[in-house]
């Protein structure tokens, strides 16, 4: 007997502070804290339905309608959590079945992971009657993912406690604070990506030699600076933040041994004419910023799209662009129970 199914959506968030490095690989626990804007459920996002059965004689996962393996860490990891919070069901014996889609390239540095393990968590969470925050059970998931549990402008504060309690989401600014601001997703490639980003944080945090700097100086300034220009609505300022950070985290890739190289010339090129284009204007316009991926995200106030939009038109007259609007809605939703 079916004993609950519900459906759930969640967006994909992108980072403007880099999460990159890990002090605990184990309970995800960051180096440095991040901070990113969330997009709009009408965009990138993944949608999950979950399913709990008498019937079912082992839990099970498909992901873009193909199997996973249930039994991966992280997937155990977030069950064994969510469980052992439960409000509900803990006196049936059952499994469940959770079917997930994203509506985008999965692994192409489109923080597929973010969405996802949000989506997955916060579902999960609806089955089970899980109360209070449950952002640090989607980190265990996926760091990124926890970022993704809140609409708006939202850090992930690294945290001091060894338990990772502390570890968590928080939200900067909702949704309605800054609706002028908008995104621009210029898909570069959307292969899956040659280095995860596990595999890239673990070789950086072991051998770059920026890491160190970064973690004690150059975020926690940020956070500070960012965080407050994004209070006063400071496009200037804020775009000036995202683009260095975004190249500081190219650059800890490049430093790190051996190097990896998530941008490719297409995405270089992005670069160069941004910058152009900013220096011509006399103001910054538009500020991209680039995850574990080729692809870049350009965030623009509202005024600009239209202008910006016809410059990377011209400059790729056969590009994949699409814009995303992060206005005022509701974030994580439950769809259908
Ligand atoms: O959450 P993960 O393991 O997918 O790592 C995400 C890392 C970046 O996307 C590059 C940066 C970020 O803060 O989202």
């Amino acid at each position: 007997m079916v004993l609950a199914s519900i459906t759930c959506s969640a967006p994909v968030n992108i980072a403007v502070i880099k999460y990159w490095g890990k002090r605990d690989e184990k309970l995800i626990l960051p180096l440095n804290s991040s901070l990113s804007g969330t997009l709009h459920q009408d965009d990138l996002k993944t949608t999950t339905t979950i399913v709990a059965s008498e019937d079912y004689t082992e839990d099970a996962i498909w992901l873009n309608g193909k199997k996973e393996d249930i039994n991966a860490t992280r997937y155990q990891n977030v069950l064994k959590a969510i469980r052992s919070r439960a409000t509900k069901l803990q006196d049936k014996k059952h499994c469940v079945h959770i079917v997930s889609i994203n509506n985008f390239p999965t692994a192409a540095g489109l923080a597929s992971s973010a969405s996802g393990y949000c989506c997955l968590v916060y579902t999960l969470a609806q089955i089970y009657g899980v109360d209070g925050d449950i952002s640090g059970i989607a980190r265990i998931g996926s760091g990124s993912a926890c970022r993704s549990m809140y609409g708006g402008f939202v850090k992930w504060e690294m945290g001091e406690k060894e338990d990772g309690s502390d570890s968590i989401a928080v939200q900067v600014q909702p949704e309605s604070h800054w609706p002028e601001m908008n995104i621009i997703v210029l898909v570069v490639n959307d292969k899956k990506k040659e280095t995860s980003s596990t595999d890239g944080m673990q070789k950086s945090a072991a051998t770059s030699p920026m890491m160190k700097e970064r973690c004690a100086v150059t975020v926690p300034t940020r956070m500070r600076d960012i965080e407050e220009a994004i209070k006063n609505k400071d496009f200037q300022t804020f775009g000036d933040i995202t683009m260095k950070d975004s190249d500081d985290f190219h650059e800890v890739c490049a430093t790190t041994t051996p190097a990896i190289y998530y941008l490719n010339d297409t995405s270089r090129y992005i670069m160069n004419l941004i910058h152009r284009y900013n220096k011509l204007s006399g103001s910054v316009k538009c500020a991209y910023t680039f995850d574990a991926g080729p692809n870049a995200c350009i965030y623009l106030p509202e005024e600009n799209v239209v202008e910006v939009l016809s410059l990377f038109i011209k400059h790729f007259p056969d590009q994949d662009l699409s814009t995303y609007y992060r206005g005022p809605k509701e974030n994580v939703e439950k769809i259908q129970s």
